[in-house]
């Protein structure tokens, strides 16, 4: 374990998670022992996201994420557990102890130093005697010399081994090159290079470091791109491609591009603030990133049906971050770098400069889809116009675009914003009855956030849950539980209670901080949510606890009992020819 129990507690202790918080969230309202504020991970217009000064932990009830002040700090900062600790050892002025090697950060500072390798081989690839395919290509496209070193743009060759064998001599083992997704393991066993024949990209974090690459085939070809896998130091849900060069322009907002050719392009031309997702649409992590570096999002995606579906899903993205968001429709040409190839640079600052904000866009294209002269048409289109006005918060906003939906359709305006009111108190009504389901069974676990830890037995796991929830909280109390890890029927909160029950023996407190050392966010997230929980009293626990673990074995009892029937079933076709 690389730090101690003993410094990640007096580092907790130092780093409270109410005052941590507070710089980046504003706690509003309390309710306990809970302060409330607007999740900053996910979209949302009224708190969900709890910060329990007692317990040391956050849990936002919306999105499910959820952890002590140092998962909090990985979060935010996008950083790993142990940055995340040295992040705040500085905040509160201790020393860290460095001296126990961490091996996890030793195999991504490895992976990160064979990126950039890899970064350099494939540009020198690209600069050299051999680099003509590639050159052929940018020259093409019309990306310059200049262009090209800026981006640190390269060409894998059109080889099998030739990365492979340029990192092993510079003594990357098999396995890096592999955990690094720059190459893959031939049926022969052999390695071999994932990107061959293709332009490279390096994706580059913002603090300058090569995380990934994209890989453009050279002319035509499936498939178009290909990306790095996610690894120990690249999730591609998370990083933008050029945010690391956009983050320093003084241009006031993002552009936001489809692909890296349109980025390059841009950049080119002199929009130095396009980025683009990688291989992916656009995500609410990516939408986060945005935010930290800009107020305002102009979104310049392909002209075609899918760029402008993929418009529209991207405004319901970043529309919960408050972001101002423009869309930039394009005129006679496929995509931005099209454009701006056939154009130039003025006539693309005039469509920046005059394109409609997300409201007049939506609008737009609503109204495009409906006959506005047939009557039917113009009802629908109202409807429709009505259900994104309604979405708006401010009454302002409301009457103002109430009003241009209104003369477009032809129809008094009174009569509009009475039709957008009704589908407030709808969608008014529909919360409030969301939230009184969710208060009439606080007990019923809901399945966790995190697809991959799904309960596969709820019955069973709002049990465990319960056995999880004591254990942590009166730990003196349940120092032998006669339970392993085996009976759980979530993996997940079976190698968290194998962790807590651990420690409890040892008479020891379980602090999240410590057991995110240990555990994936999703797992810690999942702890957080239980832990939320404090219905049952230090009296009431004894007999809760005992129910719990009945439950956990009854339900056992049952789907083994299940099992059995169904192999004698089994047994019975087989043996005496009955059944289908
Ligand atoms: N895409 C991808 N991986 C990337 C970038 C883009 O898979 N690193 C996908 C996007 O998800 C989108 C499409 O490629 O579906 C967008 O490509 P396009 O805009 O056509 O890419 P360009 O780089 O602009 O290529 P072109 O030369 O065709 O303009
Ligand atoms: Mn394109």
């Amino acid at each position: 374990m690389a730090f101690s129990e003993e410094f990640i507690e007096e580092l907790r202790q130092r780093c409270d998670i109410v005052d941590v918080v507070s710089s980046y969230v504003a706690l509003t309202k309390r309710s306990g022992a809970n302060l409330f504020g607007l999740c900053p991970f996910h979209g949302e217009k009224t708190p969900s996201f709890a910060v329990n000064g007692e317990k040391q932990i956050y849990h936002c009830f919306g999105c499910g994420k959820g952890g002590s002040v140092i998962g909090f700090i990985m979060e935010i900062e996008n950083l790993d557990y142990p940055d995340a600790v040295r992040f705040l050892a500085r905040r509160a002025g201790m020393e860290v102890p460095e001296d126990a090697p961490d091996p996890r950060r030793n195999r991504r500072e490895r992976m990160l130093a064979l990126n950039r390798e890899a970064a350099r081989y494939f540009h020198a690839q690209l600069m050299g005697p051999a680099g003509g395919p590639g050159q052929a290509y940018v020259q093409k496209r019309g990306i310059s010399k200049k262009t090209v070193i800026r981006f640190g743009l390269g060409l894998a060759p059109d080889s099998w081994q030739n990365l492979t064998d340029a990192m092993t001599a510079k003594g990357f083992t098999r396995q890096e090159l592999v955990d690094a997704g720059l190459c893959r393991v031939g049926k022969s066993g052999g390695l071999y290079d994932y990107f061959r024949n293709r332009l490279m990209f390096p994706v580059i974090d913002v603090r300058g470091s090569v995380i990934g690459f994209s890989g453009r085939i050279l002319g035509d070809g499936e498939p178009k791109y290909l990306n790095s896998p996610d690894t120990l130091v690249y999730s591609k849900s998370r990083s933008l491609f050029a945010l690391n060069l956009a983050k320093k322009s003084k241009s006031g907002y993002i552009l936001l591009a489809e692909g890296n050719i349109d980025v390059v392009s841009l950049h080119q031309a002199g929009f130095d603030s396009a980025v683009a997702s990688l291989g992916t649409s656009l995500t609410a992590d990516q939408a986060r990133l945005i935010s930290n570096y800009t107020q305002k999002v102009v979104i310049a995606y392909d002209a075609d049906a899918a760029g402008q579906k993929a418009a529209q899903r991207a405004i319901g993205i970043l529309q919960p971050l408050d972001l101002k968001i423009h869309v930039v429709k394009i005129p006679g040409a496929k995509d931005p770098d099209e454009f701006v190839q056939a154009n130039g640079p003025d006539k693309f600052r005039q469509l920046i400069e005059r394109s409609g904000n997300q409201m007049e866009y939506r609008l737009e294209e609503t109204a495009a889809q409906f006959d506005l002269t047939a009557d039917d048409g113009r009802l629908n289109y109202l409807r429709a116009a009505a259900r994104l006005i309604a979405s708006l918060p401010g009454s302002v906003e409301r009457e103002i675009y109430g009003m241009r939906a209104a003369e477009k359709a032809n129809v008094s305006k009174d009569a509009f914003l009475l039709e957008v009111e009704k589908v407030r108190r709808q969608n008014a009504a529909a919360a409030r009855k969301k939230r009184e389901r969710e208060a009439a069974a606080p007990l019923r676990a809901a399945q966790p956030a995190e697809r991959s830890l799904r309960y596969t037995d709820v019955p069973s796991a709002v049990a465990e849950e319960g056995v999880l929830n004591l254990l942590c909280r009166f730990p003196e109390q349940f120092r032998d539980l006669p339970l392993t890890k085996e009976d759980f029927t979530s993996p997940a909160l079976g190698g968290l209670y194998e962790a807590v029950a651990a420690r409890a023996r040892q008479g020891e407190h379980v602090t999240m901080a410590s057991l995110e050392q240990q555990f994936s966010p999703e797992e810690t997230a999942l702890l957080a949510g239980i832990l939320q929980r404090d219905e049952i009293t230090a009296a009431a626990a004894d007999k809760a606890m005992a129910d719990y673990i009945n439950k956990i074995r009854a339900q056992r009892d049952k789907t083994t009992a299940g099992d059995d029937l169904r192999g004698y079933a089994e047994k019975l076709k087989q043996t005496k020819g009955y059944g289908s």
